[in-house]
């Protein structure tokens, strides 16, 4: 059967689309509680050295899988298997990842609610002159009244699934060009207020003061962990966006600056934040709710807070939303170039099943708070753990090895296109530091848990 396959403009609209993907609430929400649950400057350092060391060569692996395939991950990572004459079984691993993605939307989305409802709590002018205890209450609040959760969680599935249905390179294409600027614009406001007012220097020496004695193996797996997420890697999202791809870009470099850009951006909200939590005498391990609690005090104080922090949470609303829609894609191609069901109909259907799991994690901050799925986490925290720390950094893993070991090196190196040395470094990297590292983090985790 046959397709149109839709393909980016230009490199441009790819390396938009990308970074959209990259940059969501993983950096906004994600990274800067996690900073503070893992105890600061060690989970940092820890994080960094992943996005440099396993983040970068794998975006470049999973770019060049999907351009080279030119299909979805799990009918593409067969083809390119059969090229390389390996077992078609390798296609699971395109499966594993569309599943993946489809656990990760069901409580991104419910995040996602809460960035929509602080929008219309900001516009209200209900952060002026607020407290950390008024906020902390607020934000409890919110969290208390399933309904609420669930009708944010709703409209947030609605967005989501309205543009997925609509195709790729439709309107969103040309939101990403002014958003994502915009969100940066608007941080560097945000940096520069809580560099006035908070406490800036226990916040550098909070995250960058590199304390090792910090460095657990939970906190060493977690860092890995979110920078696949960050990254959106292990899963097929960024290989199905590089099988929109036209051949002249250079996957390096756009793996590069969408790395950085994405990396910037969750370290510089992280210390915006960081300043306000000392200087407020907040806790930094206030876990998911860190982001919640904290920005609400700052926006309150600030000259013009009320309009600034609307279009704030207006934009880390727009930068979920490109995130999420990554997160179907993958297995809306799939369906689309395997069946006769339309577009519009495979969303629906995929948009209400994720929506019901999204229910569960609604009710996981409330009245299923206590009910427990393993090792004492409830439902949020299961499905979280299980895809950032396991699911993710696995596919990754097999993505390696895959391209490193069963793919022709010179049909990798058509797509990539690199001088000598440097495919050296990216098969060092790929080959050998990045599964030798995500498979120590397991092997030394599978000791510790039995
Ligand atoms: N990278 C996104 C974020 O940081 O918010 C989340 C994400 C999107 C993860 C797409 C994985 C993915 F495939």
């Amino acid at each position: 059967m046959t397709h149109h396959r839709s393909a980016w403009r230009n490199r441009w609209t790819f390396m938009l689309a990308t970074a959209g993907s990259a940059i969501g609430l993983g950096n906004i929400w994600k990274l800067p509680y996690m900073i503070g649950v893992n105890g600061g400057s060690a989970f940092v350092l820890v994080f960094i050295a992943s996005i440099f060391f396993v983040g970068i060569p794998l975006m470049m692996t999973e770019i060049l899988l999907g351009r080279r395939a030119q299909k979805n991950p799990l009918d593409g990572i067969e083809s390119l298997a059969l090229e390389a004459k390996a077992s078609r079984h390798w296609r699971y691993l395109g499966g594993m990842g569309m599943l993946t993605g489809l656990l990760i939307l069901s409580f991104y989305s419910v995040i996602g609610g809460w960035v929509l409802s602080f929008i219309s709590t900001a516009a209200n002018g209900n952060f002026v002159g607020i407290s950390g205890e008024q906020s902390t209450e607020n934000f409890n609040q919110l969290l208390a009244s399933p309904f609420t959760l669930l009708f944010w969680h709703t409209v947030f599935m609605v967005m989501t699934m309205g543009v997925v249905a609509r195709g790729v390179n439709s309107g969103l294409e040309k939101a990403n060009n002014i958003l994502i600027p915009a969100l940066f614009a608007i941080l560097l406001i945000l940096l520069g207020y809580s560099m006035s007012v908070g406490d800036m220097q226990s916040a550098y020496q909070f995250m960058f003061s590199p304390d090792f004695s910090k460095i657990t193996p939970v906190a060493v797996l977690s860092a890995l962990g979110h920078a696949f997420f960050s990254l959106s890697l292990g899963m097929g999202a960024v290989m199905v966006y590089g099988s929109y791809l036209q051949r002249d870009v250079s996957i390096a470099r756009a793996s590069i600056y969408i790395a950085l850009a994405d990396t910037m951006l969750g370290l510089v909200i992280g210390l915006a934040i960081y300043a306000l939590v000392f200087a407020n005498q907040l806790t930094p391990n206030a876990g998911p709710g860190l982001i919640f609690q904290t920005l609400p005090i700052a926006f309150g104080q600030m000259p013009g807070g009320t309009l600034i922090a609307t279009l704030f949470f207006i934009l880390v609303a727009f930068a979920a939303w490109t995130s999420a829609i990554s997160l179907v894609e993958p297995t809306i191609a799939w369906v689309v170039e395997n069946t006769d069901i339309s577009r519009k109909t495979a969303t629906t259907t995929l948009g209400l099943i994720i929506w019901v799991l999204g229910i569960s994690v609604v009710l996981s901050f409330n009245e299923w708070q206590n009910v427990k799925i393993v090792f004492g986490l409830n439902i949020f925290e299961t499905l979280d753990k299980l895809t950032s720390t396991i699911l993710l950094p696995l596919g990754g893993l097999l993505i390696a090895i895959f391209a490193g070991y069963f793919m022709k090196q010179d049909h990798v190196q058509e797509e990539l296109n690199l001088p000598h040395r440097s495919f050296k470094i990216w098969m060092c990297m790929n080959n050998i530091i990045a599964p030798i590292g995500i498979g120590a983090v397991f092997l030394y985790l599978l000791n510790i848990i039995q």
